[in-house]
Order: C-alpha cells, then structure tokens, then sequence
C-alpha cells in the first residue's frame, strides 16, 4: 500500500495546473494527494464508491466536485480542463477509445492527460504472475491492456513519456498531450 500511495504521489506532484478532470475516481484514494490550490472534477459510475470519495473529500477538505456517470458518456464541458488524471482505471472500461475520446474533448488544446496503470510487463516472472491473475480480473471485468499507448495514441492523443514504476511494467506512468488545432 505505501507503494501504490508513492506511485500516486509522484504523479500528483507532476501536475503543476489548477482545473482537473479525474475519471474513475472511486473511493477517492487520490483525494490526499490533491494540493489545496487544486479544484477538482471527479466522476465515477459507482454511486457506492462516490459516497465513500465524498467523506474522504470532507476529511480532507479539497475543492473536489463528484459527478456519478460514465465517463464515455458525461457531457463534459468542451475544451475545458487543464489536465486530466487517470489511475487503475483504463483496465476496467468497457469502451475505452470511447471514454479516452471523452477525455480529450474536455481538456484544452495541449493540456495533458497524466495516468498511472496496469500494463504488460517485460518481466518474464511478472508476466506469469499477471497471467495467473487472469481469471481474478475476468471476474472484476476487469482487462490489462497490452496496447495501453496505442489506445491512448488511437484517441487522438499524442504520447509525451511512458516508464514503469513497477516490475518492469506490470505497472506504469503515462503522460499524453491533447494536441494544439
Ligand atoms: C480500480 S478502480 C480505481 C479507482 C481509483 N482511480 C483509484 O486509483 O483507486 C476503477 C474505478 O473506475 C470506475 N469505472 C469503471 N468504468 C467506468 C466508467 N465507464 N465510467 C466511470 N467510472 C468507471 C469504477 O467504478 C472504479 O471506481
């Protein structure tokens, strides 16, 4: 756990902007890594874990608006946001060049979306670890994408840096531009 808070912490630290969209929110396990300058739009389509997020988000006392919907399908406002954040979530979209699209159109011209994810490893004994894992995932509906920068890239996207934090990249950190017009 007090790996996963580092790896969150190193992508909260790489956000030097103020308006921010975050999809998948969840519980709000990001809401202590939000800094007070920050005003946040959160959306998840769990009602149950936005309950949870919205007590943290008291606790915490950030500047956080929670919207319950799909991400694919919330009507953002266009050309809005100054960046966008990501974390654990791309693996369990049904429809992610969907939502991915969603995205860009919500965020400014050359804004950048910032992710933390679940990928394939390079790491032989990571990539049977992951394997093994699979039935688990298949029971969260959940899927670990092999192709993440390609699906970001596919959206319109263009890929600014991808390096792992974990084993090889069984876990990795992806920054992705909206380009200018
Ligand atoms: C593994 S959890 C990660 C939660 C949080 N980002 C974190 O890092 O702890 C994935 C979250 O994505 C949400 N989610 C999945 N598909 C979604 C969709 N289409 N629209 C909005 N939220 C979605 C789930 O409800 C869940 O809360």
């Amino acid at each position: 756990m007090m790996l996963v808070r580092r790896w969150r912490q190193h992508l909260w630290e790489k956000i030097g902007c103020r308006n921010i969209l975050e999809v998948g929110v969840g519980t709000g396990q990001n809401i202590p890594h939000y800094s007070e300058d920050l005003k946040v739009t959160a959306v998840d389509s769990n009602p149950n874990a936005l309950k949870i997020a919205s007590e943290r988000a008291e606790r915490h006392d950030v500047d956080v608006r929670l919207i319950y919907g799909d991400i694919s399908e919330v009507d953002f406002e266009q050309n809005h946001y100054d960046a966008a954040v990501s974390t654990f979530v791309l693996c369990q979209l049904s429809n992610p060049h969907t939502a991915l699209q969603n995205i860009l159109g919500a965020l400014k011209p050359g804004a950048a979306l910032y992710m933390l994810e679940q990928t394939t490893s390079t790491d032989p004994a990571a990539r049977i670890l992951t394997s093994l894992c699979r039935p688990l995932y298949w029971a969260t509906g959940s899927k670990i994408p092999q192709d993440l920068t390609d699906q970001v890239s596919s959206a319109g996207f263009a890929i600014v840096e991808k390096y792992p934090v974990f084993a090889r990249g069984a876990v990795v950190v992806v920054s992705a531009q909206k380009p200018f017009e």
